[in-house]
């Protein structure tokens, strides 16, 4: 089931922001509107996140991803269009019913995390269901269990200067998922750490998420962590979404020249998986082996294949058994079942193959196989960049979203 549906959401700043959407509706460029001193943030967006999901919207400074989140949780109101959560239009509600829906159903998690110096981290954790009132007792068993989840067990006494900037961003994890909010909205939540915490802090949130299953809007512009994460990637660029789709979606059949350039430093040896590239098992049956053997039946081609991969392994683990033998890898499914064959040629053809821009069939999917998704992957590295503090820059600082008091310490 959908949890967040947006749909042909605007968000003009500047004079007369309605004639600026409709003009935008007739054609007209962000380029025309900016010369007259309006900012077109976010054009006619469109997304809808299932339930459960983690939902990447990436795309790179100024492309609208912050303003389009600030909408879906109704901290920012739309030029035009419509937010449903759980069906429910926030446009329709008064202010009252969205802070009730906003504490109750909605978490944020910003680039930097700002926590309350002189709170423990226990109580910064449970800060989140302070505001909602409820009662020390609770708020703390709550929060000493996020901070559990979020393996910061034993700090919770500690104050949030003797912690290191990714335990820091933990503590923000942890009050985020002491809420029983499970709608996530992470804008950037990653993007101030050191590449390892990263990719620590990005394991972290899968694993979380296998028993959470909260459902995620993921804000980042790191290509190789939207890729990581997300079930579905909208690509931003100038307001608009580009494209939406799985990250095989968007490496394999890029919707314009603008993705394609855009993910062209992507490691396709480790996004793919091997269940996206596989042919089917008939293709190899009737062969023989190397030394002689028969490929008659899917069990001889297991019994000879050099490996036996499930469909969701990246291809980067390929590599080697596929150097080892002419025989093609043999790809099962969750039933363990052989579903098919990656021989070394494909491998190499995927691999070797520019993204065809807006190709209509996926070129690295065998003919009548279906592409499976799971490209939960492995990504090579992680970019750091600077910043400035969400918080401290004074953009979203309202009772109950994150630092009323302004007391900030940057995350890293
Ligand atoms: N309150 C505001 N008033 C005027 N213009 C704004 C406002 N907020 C954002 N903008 C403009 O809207 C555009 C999109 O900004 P936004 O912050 O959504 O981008 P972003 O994709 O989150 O960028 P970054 O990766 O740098 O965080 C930018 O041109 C920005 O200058
Ligand atoms: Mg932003």
């Amino acid at each position: 089931m959908s949890r967040l549906q947006a749909e042909h959401l605007y968000k003009v700043f500047g004079r007369r922001p309605e004639d600026a959407v409709r003009r935008l509706e007739a054609g007209a460029s962000r380029e025309e509107l900016r010369a007259e001193g309006t900012t077109a943030a976010v054009i006619d967006a469109s997304i809808e996140v299932d339930e459960g999901q983690i939902f990447v919207v990436m795309g790179l400074s100024g492309s609208g991803k912050s303003t389009l989140l600030r909408m879906l949780n109704g901290l920012l109101e739309p030029t035009a269009g419509t937010v449903r959560i759980d069906g429910q239009d926030l446009t329709s509600l008064s202010d009252k019913e969205l802070r009730a829906v906003r504490s109750r159903k909605i978490s944020m998690v910003f680039q930097h995390f700002a926590l309350f110096p002189h709170r423990s981290v226990l109580e910064n954790a449970a800060y989140g269901l302070e505001v909602q009132g409820v009662p020390r007792a609770e708020r703390e068993r709550r929060a000493t269990e996020a901070l559990e989840l979020t393996g910061l067990k034993g700090w919770e006494k500690s104050w949030p200067d003797e912690l290191s900037g990714g335990m820091q961003q933990r503590v923000g994890l942890a009050r985020a998922l002491a809420t029983d909010a499970d709608l996530l909205l992470m804008d950037e939540s990653f993007s101030a750490l050191d590449p390892l915490i990263r990719r620590d802090m990005q394991d972290q949130l899968l694993e979380l998420q296998k028993t959470l299953k909260k459902t995620i809007v993921f804000i980042t512009h790191d290509l190789n962590e939207a890729m990581r994460l997300g079930d579905r990637i909208a690509v931003m660029r100038d307001g608009r979404i580009v494209q939406t789709g799985s990250a095989e979606d968007i490496l394999v059949r890029p919707a314009n020249d603008y993705v394609a350039s855009f993910i062209q430093d992507v490691d396709r040896s480790r996004v793919l998986t091997a269940g996206a590239v596989m042919a089917e098992v008939g293709t190899v049956l009737g062969g023989r082996t190397p030394e002689g053997g028969t490929l008659g039946t899917a069990a001889e081609f297991r019994a000879a294949a050099p490996a036996t991969v499930d469909v969701d392994t990246p291809l980067v683990e390929l590599f080697t058994p596929c150097s080892a033998s002419s025989v093609p890898v043999a790809v099962t499914d969750d039933t363990g079942a052989v579903i098919g064959a990656v021989p070394a040629e494909r491998l190499l053809a995927v691999l070797g193959e520019p993204a065809e821009q807006g190709a209509e069939q996926a070129p690295a999917t065998a003919p009548g196989v279906p592409a499976q998704p799971g490209v939960k992957t492995l990504a090579k590295t992680a970019k750091t960049d600077g910043g400035t503090t969400e918080a401290a820059a004074g953009t979203d600082d309202e009772p109950g979203d994150d630092d009323p008091e302004g007391k900030v310490i940057a995350g890293a």
